[in-house]
């Protein structure tokens, strides 16, 4: 589902989850693996105040594991707790309860002293739309109470899962809102589907896509598209829509993708490669790397 974020909205996610975090003793903050930088909110330090924190970066199936690698660095450089997960096979997610505990450790130690026994941690998830909030609640918790497709400003009663002997997780995850005003964030997002809204139309959109492949992952992309990675850079000192938009035609040749009289059907070969590369078939793919990044 795809949700406009006008300043109401935001308040009102804003506001709701300002609510549910006096509830909690930690914010799990999904992202996407594939792009930690687009995934987050650039406000949520602000919004979770002083809240501790641990960050999941969430379909780490579909991202480039030496990428993941240099941003496990990077958190761990600036101080900031985070594990890698898989919401759908649950892969990653048994290291949670641990994290958890080590985050609150201080808090039990303070209750120990005073001879008393800290009741179960409770959490909150928060994260943008199409993150895996949902998804990452249910395969956690080994049920599937949490709504899909939620929105901003829809509130019900609380309810407390408990994942483990220690753990509680409030079943209704806080919706955060991607930035939309960068471009770079924009495309990302788009990308990667996480935001429905045609940003662009599907044929632009392809083409920036072919333009970032061709220069990050060449092999990958040719291999999938039966290309020779030689020819992006044979035609490389031409203008870089016009190369790929050359490409997104050889792309088509190759997969069949034209109408009557041999002419390119830009708009079905553009839906493939979206769908492809959104499907991981085109491999897993990471889209930002941690370099010269200011996370909050
Ligand atoms: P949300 O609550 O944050 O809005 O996200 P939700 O759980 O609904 O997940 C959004 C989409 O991302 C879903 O796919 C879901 O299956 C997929 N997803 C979530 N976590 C992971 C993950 O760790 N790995 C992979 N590969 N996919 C993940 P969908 O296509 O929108 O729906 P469907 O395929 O579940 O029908």
């Amino acid at each position: 589902m795809t949700i406009q974020w006008f300043p109401g909205h935001m308040a009102k996610a804003r506001n709701l989850i300002q609510k549910n975090i006096k509830l909690v003793d930690v914010v799990i903050e999904l992202i996407d693996a594939r792009i930690p930088i687009a995934s987050r909110n650039p406000n949520v330090s602000d919004i979770i105040g002083n809240k501790p924190r641990l960050i999941a970066l969430n379909k780490a199936d579909m991202a480039d594991s030496n990428i993941s690698n240099e941003w496990k660095e990077h958190f761990l450089k600036i101080g900031e707790k985070c594990v890698f997960v898989d919401s759908i096979t649950g892969k990653g997610l048994g290291t949670i309860t641990g994290e958890l505990k080590e985050i609150m450790k201080p808090v039990f130690e303070k209750s120990q002293s005073k001879g008393r026994i800290f009741r179960p941690i409770r959490v909150l998830v928060i994260g943008i739309p199409n993150v895996g909030k949902s998804s990452f609640i249910n395969k956690i918790s080994g049920r599937s109470i949490a709504q899909t497709g939620d929105r901003p400003g829809v509130t019900r009663a609380n309810q407390w899962i408990r994942v483990s002997g220690d753990i509680e997780l409030l079943d209704t995850p806080g919706i955060l809102w991607p930035k939309f005003d960068d471009e770079e964030v924009a495309l990302n997002l788009a990308f990667t589907g996480a935001i429905k809204d045609d940003i662009l139309d599907t044929e632009t959109l392809a083409l920036k896509l072919i333009e970032r492949l061709i220069e990050t992952y060449p092999k990958q992309f040719a291999e999938r598209y039966k290309l020779d990675p030689s020819e992006f850079e044979a035609t490389r000192d031409e203008h870089e829509s016009s190369l790929a938009l050359e490409i997104m035609e050889k792309c088509a040749k190759s997969r069949g993708c034209l109408i009557k009289g041999g002419e390119i059907d830009y708009t079905r070969i553009s839906a493939i490669i979206l769908d492809e590369f959104r499907g991981t078939k085109i491999g897993k793919i990471s889209l930002e790397r941690p370099v010269a990044v200011v996370c909050d």
